[in-house]
């Protein structure tokens, strides 16, 4: 097994691996160890089943379940969510334009997923042109990258997460809001692991930060959030179908490229890694 860097802000691509196989503890370490270090980890050329997505997601922790999943799984396997522009006899197939905004996954849950896990099906192509690239942005690097002075106005500082704070691409049903209301997650954020620091802040779903005025708030928000996406903090994963790639949901944030449209189609299975504490 290689793990060989992009050179980004973010990610490393891992070869030598054949996730349809048996993974030795030894191989399951390093690939933690890799996805530990760069934030965003891939594999090219992957064959796997829906199960065997769903057994490889579980050796970084317990499946977690997204709220819109419940609508849009695989039949045989609750724990994958189809993310997909295709649609069968006039019906989506799975969550259409998912992820479109910067965020980090379900940050408007107490306790959010350590990572997620897309594997490429199908991947639209313009002539020769892949389309439909995720974009991530290493919010650890924006992190050290901060001045001092900043660094220690937002220490300790607490936001406020909220589920209907951002505008999505379904409409959200009156019992979705009500399992989610609002919470607290500290805005500069310790990784579980690797006890690196992080930004935790981004448009829409932070509404506020606990102790300060709402307009001071949206300001710092507002700037923290282009902050965070600068380019020399981005990866941008250019898919081929049969990429199997994994991010950190506390070292990044990501964005899809919503840059295609039907008849190109675009087919991901999603898994959400279990619960990491935000401290
Ligand atoms: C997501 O944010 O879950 C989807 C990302 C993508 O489809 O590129």
């Amino acid at each position: 097994m290689d793990v060989i860097p992009t050179g980004r802000a973010a990610g490393a691509e891992i070869t030598g691996v054949d996730l349809a196989g048996d993974l030795t503890p030894e191989t399951l370490a390093a690939i933690e160890a890799a996805f530990d270090a760069h934030g965003v980890v891939f594999f090219r050329g992957q064959t796997i089943t829906p199960i065997q997505q769903v057994a490889f997601t579980r050796h970084f922790g317990e499946i977690a379940f997204n709220v819109f999943g419940e609508r849009w799984s695989v039949p045989g396997a609750p724990e994958i969510v189809v993310v997909s522009n295709v649609q069968e006899n006039g019906e989506p197939v799975g969550l259409v334009r998912a992820g479109e905004r910067w965020h980090s996954d379900m940050v408007y849950t107490a306790t959010p997923p350590r990572g997620t896990m897309l594997h490429a099906i199908e991947v639209p192509e313009l002539d020769g042109l892949p389309l439909g690239d995720t974009m991530f942005a290493n919010a650890a690097a924006a992190w050290d990258a901060l001045p001092a002075a900043m660094q220690q106005r937002l220490e300790d500082k607490v936001g406020i997460f909220d589920f209907l704070g951002r505008k999505r691409s379904i409409p959200v049903t009156e019992d979705e809001a009500r399992r989610h209301p609002p919470v607290r997650h500290p805005i500069v954020r310790r990784h579980p692991r690797t006890g690196r620091r992080s930004l935790y802040i981004m448009r829409d779903d932070c509404t506020g930060i606990e102790g300060m005025e709402s307009d001071e708030a949206a300001m710092l928000i507002e700037a923290l959030a282009e902050h965070i996406t600068r380019p020399e903090f981005i990866y941008r994963h250019c898919w081929r179908p049969g990429d199997v790639l994994l991010w950190d949901n506390c070292t990044v944030q990501h964005k899809a490229v919503i840059d295609y449209d039907l008849p190109l189609r675009r087919l991901m299975h999603r898994t959400t890694m279990g619960a990491a504490p935000t401290m």
